[in-house]
């Protein structure tokens, strides 16, 4: 009979697991334990230390529903999600970059370009201004695309009314044939990740805020291209530098310029503050 101890354990686990027939399975189940073992050598947790573990991710599995998911958010936090993300887009220069998709993404409603999608949100008006392109920047006619916001206090729709919400602040729009489409929304604000669960735990235990800073987020697709998921954030907003998921990027950072009454660009005579916001969105092609 083989016994196994602290010196021969993760080989004999290994060696286990070498015939796992599918490969990339196999490839998975070696790095898993050869990472786990690695991960429990270096921490030596007591058994008491070991139990508390397995009760956080018991606990953050038991929050995962179809309206929560504490497993993203934990990957999300952890840089995981982001790490992810730069290996499966890895894009070629032109392209516009990626960032996390994030919870609360649902299929929007349509609208026309020009028309407005803050529905219900509270805030201060808001003029969207985008174009989608190649990465030569060549204009794509027809792309959908998906917007998404919170509201000026940093919640989403899905937020509210509990299991019935009501959609405000996303929409889906298709660009003309010059690539552009606009519409008018309200401001957004930078928000809490939800921090009630065992990832706000974690993120007090770290001495870490749970805000993201001030975005938009933004999801293209058009046909032979790469689907893009984006947000562009805010300049100047205090979270830029540490955005609770890691998802900011220098290039996906824009003015949401500030506008006091006057015409807006689609001739609109506006009254009191309002800001605008434009951008291009290029797309890579398909390999
Ligand atoms: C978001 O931007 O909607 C988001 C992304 C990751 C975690 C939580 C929220
Ligand atoms: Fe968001």
């Amino acid at each position: 009979m083989r016994e196994f101890d602290e010196a021969t354990i993760t080989d004999a686990v290994l060696e286990r697991v070498a015939d796992t027939p599918d490969l990339r399975a196999r490839r998975v189940s070696q790095a898993l334990v050869k990472h786990l073992h690695a991960f429990i050598r270096e921490i030596e947790p007591t058994e008491a230390e070991w139990e508390w573990g397995i009760r956080f991710l018991t606990e953050t599995g038991g929050l995962c529903s179809d309206t929560r998911q504490e497993f993203i958010l934990l990957s999300d936090t952890l840089g995981v999600s982001m790490l992810v993300d730069a290996i499966n887009h890895r894009l070629p220069s032109g392209a516009t970059e990626t960032t996390v998709f994030g919870p609360f993404y649902a299929a929007p409603p349509e609208f026309d370009s020009g028309e407005d999608i803050r529905g219900h949100l509270q805030g201060r008006p808001m003029y969207v201004a985008g174009r989608v392109t190649d990465a030569d920047g060549r204009p794509l006619v027809g792309a959908v695309v998906d917007v998404w916001h919170s509201d000026d206090q940093g919640f989403y729709d899905l937020q509210k009314f509990g299991d019935n919400p009501r959609y405000a602040g996303r929409g889906r729009f298709r660009s003309r044939e010059d690539g552009r489409f606009h519409f008018w929304t309200i401001r957004p604000s930078a928000y809490p990740i939800p921090d009630d669960g065992p990832v706000g735990k974690m993120l007090r235990a770290q001495n870490r805020h749970p805000f993201r800073p001030e975005h938009i987020h933004f999801m293209v697709v058009a046909p032979g291209h790469r689907k893009l998921v984006t947000h562009i954030f805010a300049a100047g907003d205090q979270y830029l530098d540490s955005d609770v998921v890691f998802g900011v990027k220098k290039s996906l950072v824009e003015e949401y310029r500030a506008h006091h009454s006057g015409k807006a660009p689609d001739g609109r005579a506006m009254d009191g503050e309002w800001f605008s916001l434009e951008r291009e969105f290029h797309l890579a092609r398909v390999a």
